[in-house]
C-alpha cells in the first residue's frame, strides 16, 4: 500500500477502505508518513468529504493509535461528558458532582485547552493543591469511592489524533465536519466510558456557528459513539452569548460553587439540566425526562452536589474548604466596571469579543506553554434581553493590571449591542439528537 495511491484515490472523490485508513493513521503516528503527503490527503478530504463509514473507521484508527481506557475496575456504567467549547462554559464543574450525588460513577478525561479561559482542569487548579495528574490506578479508585475523577489527558490518548490536529491547525484543514467529528470522537471513544453526553455549541462563541453544521456534527458523532458500542446522545445549545455571567477561571468556579448553591444563572441552569437529563435517562436511574430532571434538582436542593463537589476536590488535593468559602479562591486586584451610554436593550453580547477581552486580561492560553491568570476575568452584569439605561454597568472587568484592563474595555463595549426594541428570545437549547434517530454507519 502506498500514501500516493491513498491520496490521489481520496482526490478522484473515491471512498478509503479501513485498510487504507489504518495504513495511513499507522504510518503517521509512526513518523513513517511525512507531514506533506498527509497534508495533501487532508486538503483532499476536505474538498471531497469522507462517508459515515470512513469517518467512523478513522475514529476508531485514531482511538487505536494509543492506550484505550479499561475503565472495568470501576463499579457501574461510567459516564463522561464532553463539550466543543464556548465563553463561559463552566457546565462540567456544576453537572458532574450532580451526576455523582446521583450515584452514577463519572470517570472524566479534561484537557487545558487553547482558549479565552482555561480548561476544567485549569479551572479546577484554582482549589490550592488540587491535581489532575492521577495514576489510572488513583483515578480508579477515586471513582468508586467518590463516584467522580477527572484526570488529565495522556501523551498516550489518541496520539494520531494530536499529531494530526496540530498539523490541521497550521494547514487550514480544521473545518471539515467528518474530521472534526473523527478527532473529538477518538478521543472520548479512548478515554473508556459507558455512556457518553455531547454538549454541542452554535453560535458566535462557538465552533460551528449556524445552527444546521451543529445538528449535522452532533450526528456525525452520535453516528460514531453508537457503532462503537457507546451510549450517546449530543445536545445542541445556544452559544451566541456567554453562557452565565462569568468568564475567567476563579470567576466561573465562584459561579460554578453559586449554581451547586441554588444560585445558578438561569440559561448555565438550562443546559445543565438538559446534559444531565441525557445521563441519568442512560444511566438507567430514570423513567422519564421529567422524573430525572426532578432527581437532579433534588441534588442542588440538599446539597449534595455541593458536598460532592467538595469531597471531590478534596480526593484530588484540593482544599475543600474554599468550596464552602469561595471568597478565598483566586482574586484580581482590580475591578473596573464597563458603564453603559445608551438606553436600550441588551441585544447581542458577542461571545468571541468576551472571550478575546478574557484573553487579553491573562485569562487564557494562546499557546500551549503559555501560563493563565486566574483571578482575571469579567463578570457580565447585563445579559440578552436586560433593559439598560445610561450609566448602567454592563460588566466588570476583573484584572490584574490596569493597561490590560483598558484594553478589554473596548473589546467588552464592542460586545454589546444595544437596541431600542425588546430582543426575540433565543432558546438555549436547539435540540438533542440520540442514536435511535441516526441510521447508516457500519458496526466495528
Ligand atoms: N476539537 C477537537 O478535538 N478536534 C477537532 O478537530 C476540532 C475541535
Amino acid at each position: 500500500m502506498r500514501m500516493y495511491d491513498i491520496i490521489n484515490r481520496k482526490k478522484m472523490g473515491q471512498s478509503l477502505t479501513r485498510e487504507e485508513i489504518r495504513f495511513m493513521i499507522d504510518g503517521y503516528t509512526k513518523g513513517e508518513i511525512p507531514d506533506y503527503q498527509m497534508s495533501a490527503l487532508m486538503m483532499a478530504i476536505c474538498f471531497q468529504g469522507m462517508d459515515e463509514t470512513e469517518t467512523l473507521e478513522l475514529a476508531l484508527a485514531m482511538r487505536d493509535s494509543g492506550d484505550v481506557l479499561d475503565l472495568s475496575q470501576i463499579d457501574g456504567r461510567k459516564v463522561d461528558k464532553h463539550s466543543t467549547g464556548g465563553v463561559g462554559d463552566k457546565t462540567s464543574l456544576v453537572l458532574t458532582p450532580m451526576i455523582a450525588a446521583l450515584g452514577i460513577p463519572v470517570a472524566k478525561m479534561s484537557g487545558r485547552g487553547l482558549g479565552h479561559t482555561g480548561g476544567t482542569i485549569d479551572k479546577l487548579e484554582c482549589f490550592p493543591g488540587f491535581s489532575a495528574e492521577l495514576a489510572k490506578e488513583q483515578f480508579f479508585q477515586n471513582v468508586n469511592q467518590v463516584k467522580m475523577a477527572i484526570m488529565g489527558q495522556t501523551k498516550e490518548l489518541a496520539p494520531a489524533d494530536k499529531k494530526l490536529y496540530a498539523l490541521r491547525d497550521v494547514t487550514a484543514t480544521v473545518d471539515q465536519l467528518s474530521l472534526i467529528a473523527s478527532s473529538i470522537m477518538s478521543k472520548k471513544l479512548a478515554s473508556g466510558a459507558d455512556i457518553i453526553v455531547l454538549d454541542v455549541k452554535t453560535g458566535s462563541g462557538a465552533f460551528m456557528k449556524q445552527e444546521a453544521d451543529a445538528f449535522a456534527l452532533a450526528e456525525e458523532m452520535v453516528r460514531i459513539g453508537k457503532n462503537a458500542g457507546k451510549k450517546i446522545s449530543a445536545v445542541i445549545t445556544d452559544m451566541d452569548q456567554p453562557l452565565g455571567n462569568a468568564v475567567g477561571n476563579s470567576l466561573e468556579v465562584k459561579e460554578a460553587i453559586l449554581s451547586l448553591n441554588g444560585l445558578g444563572p438561569a440559561d448555565l441552569m438550562e443546559v445543565v439540566y438538559a446534559l444531565g437529563t441525557e445521563l441519568v435517562l442512560a444511566a438507567g436511574k430514570a423513567d422519564s425526562q421529567e422524573e430525572a430532571e426532578e432527581m437532579l434538582k433534588q441534588t442542588i436542593k440538599n446539597k449534595t452536589a455541593l458536598d460532592k463537589f467538595a469531597e471531590f476536590i478534596e480526593a484530588q488535593g484540593g482544599e475543600k474548604r474554599m468550596v464552602y468559602q469561595p471568597e478565598l479562591l483566586p482574586a484580581a486586584s482590580i475591578q473596573l466596571p464597563v458603564t453603559n451610554t445608551q438606553a436600550g436593550y441588551a441585544a447581542k453580547i458577542q461571545a468571541e469579543e468576551i472571550g478575546q477581552a478574557s484573553l487579553l486580561l491573562g485569562g487564557g492560553r494562546t499557546t500551549k506553554d503559555s501560563s493563565i491568570d486566574l483571578s482575571v476575568g469579567i463578570l457580565l452584569n447585563k445579559k440578552r434581553g436586560d433593559f439598560v439605561r445610561p450609566g448602567d454597568t454592563l460588566a466588570t472587568i476583573y484584572a490584574s493590571s490596569i493597561d490590560q484592563a483598558k484594553e478589554a474595555y473596548g473589546k467588552i463595549v464592542c460586545a454589546y449591542q444595544i437596541q431600542p426594541d425588546m430582543p426575540e428570545k433565543i432558546p438555549m437549547i436547539k435540540g438533542v439528537v440520540r442514536p435511535q434517530a441516526i441510521h447508516g454507519g457500519k458496526a466495528p
